[in-house]
């Protein structure tokens, strides 16, 4: 039995609103790009992705010395529990991840702390994490997500900074900031310099090609992007994914940035419509500044995700998620169609069809 409780796997024929990407779906720029990169596969990717590096440095206004290739944001967390070995990780909870298991696995102590929740939204309380005691905070890794999955709950990035005063010298902070670019990147860290803070990118989010796999993370911890370095394999990211990214931050830049702005502006028309439609339907919609949205809702699953299967719709039970449960749903901000469909389908689940 798998371990592992992510979105994704719809039934056949069913429209899969569990997995959350950027709801414009794959460029036709980008698949040309895959297309073009899929010689790279007969040679091994450079094991320092020098190239990639710098043109991720160049589009982001970062430093190519700062950066590191990732096989997706996922792979971020198991490197930096490996190579930071806190002595707690605490956790703003609740959050996307596997790393309740990944730290069993390496014998590190999880500490959740929790957002605050109203019946309107999930917002982060600062002293939640500042008044931990200093013990307790001394040598750990704070982990958060921002937008965070799955309450698309959005902290600014002055709040955060509140919170990074407050990270001891011997500490690190971890933003995870998959969802970022298709949210408000007015609110990012990214190129931020401080040794306390790593930041975390998704290509595969935002390009909408979640098998892919790669993202990068920034930080000018050297000490510890050595130790990230001396335990990631050496081609963590294949060579089609270097170079499709390479070719597409050199050659489209100005597509791909037109592509996420399109994107962003249709994720916060549709998450509008999706949240007033199933508001009128008397669900608790969280406010969600990300690509998808958490529902409260009074039948359980898997009673309602059966419904909702049999008229065609698949949502992500969020019960795996800490301090959720059955009566939760995460639900992909996808196009007007199928969030049509999915409304009229909550509809009659809730009305006991
Ligand atoms: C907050 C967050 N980070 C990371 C990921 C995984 O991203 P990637 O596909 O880049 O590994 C997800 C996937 O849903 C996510 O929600």
């Amino acid at each position: 039995m798998s371990l592992r409780k992510h979105g994704g796997g719809a039934p056949a024929g069913t429209i899969d609103f569990s997995a959350p990407r950027n709801p414009l779906g794959a460029s036709r720029i980008a698949l040309k790009i895959l297309r073009e990169s899929m010689e790279a596969s007969t040679r091994y990717p450079d094991p320092e992705y020098r190239e990639l590096r710098t043109a991720i440095a160049s589009y982001y206004d970062i430093g190519s010395a700062e950066t590191m290739i990732l096989n997706g944001a996922a792979e971020a967390l198991t490197l930096l529990l490996a190579a930071f070995r806190p002595r707690n990780l605490i956790v703003l909870e609740p959050t996307f991840g596997d790393h309740w298991m990944t730290a069993e696995g390496l014998g590190i102590k999880v500490v959740p702390i929790l957002y605050s929740r109203s019946s309107e939204e999930f917002t982060l309380d600062p002293h939640v994490y500042l008044e931990l005691p200093a013990a307790q905070k001394a040598g750990s890794m704070l982990l958060l997500s921002n937008p965070n999955n799955p309450t698309g709950h959005l902290a600014s990035r002055k709040l955060l900074v509140q919170i990074l005063e407050g990270i001891p010298s011997t500490s690190v902070i971890v933003v995870d900031e998959a969802f970022m670019e298709l949210s408000d990147p007015s609110q990012s860290l990214l190129g931020m310099c401080d040794e306390r803070l790593v930041v975390l990118r998704s290509f595969t989010k935002t390009l909408a090609l979640p098998g892919l796999r790669v993202g990068f993370l920034h930080t000018c911890n050297d000490e510890l992007l050595r130790k990230l370095d001396a335990v990631r394999q050496p081609w963590n990211v294949n060579a089609i994914a270097e170079r499709m990214i390479v070719h597409m931050l050199n050659e489209y830049p100005r597509e791909y940035f037109e592509y996420v702005d399109e994107a962003m502006r249709m994720t916060d028309l549709e998450r509008g419509f999706l949240t007033e439609a199933l508001e009128e339907l008397d669900l608790t919609v969280y406010r969600s500044r990300a690509p998808f949205i958490l529902v409260h809702h009074e039948i359980s699953h898997p009673k309602l995700q059966g419904v909702l299967v049999k008229y065609g719709v698949y949502v992500r039970d969020a019960s795996s998620f800490y301090s959720l449960d059955a009566h939760y749903s995460r639900i992909s901000v996808l196009t007007r169609e199928d969030n049509r469909k999915l409304v009229e389908t909550f509809k009659r689940a809730t009305e006991g069809c």
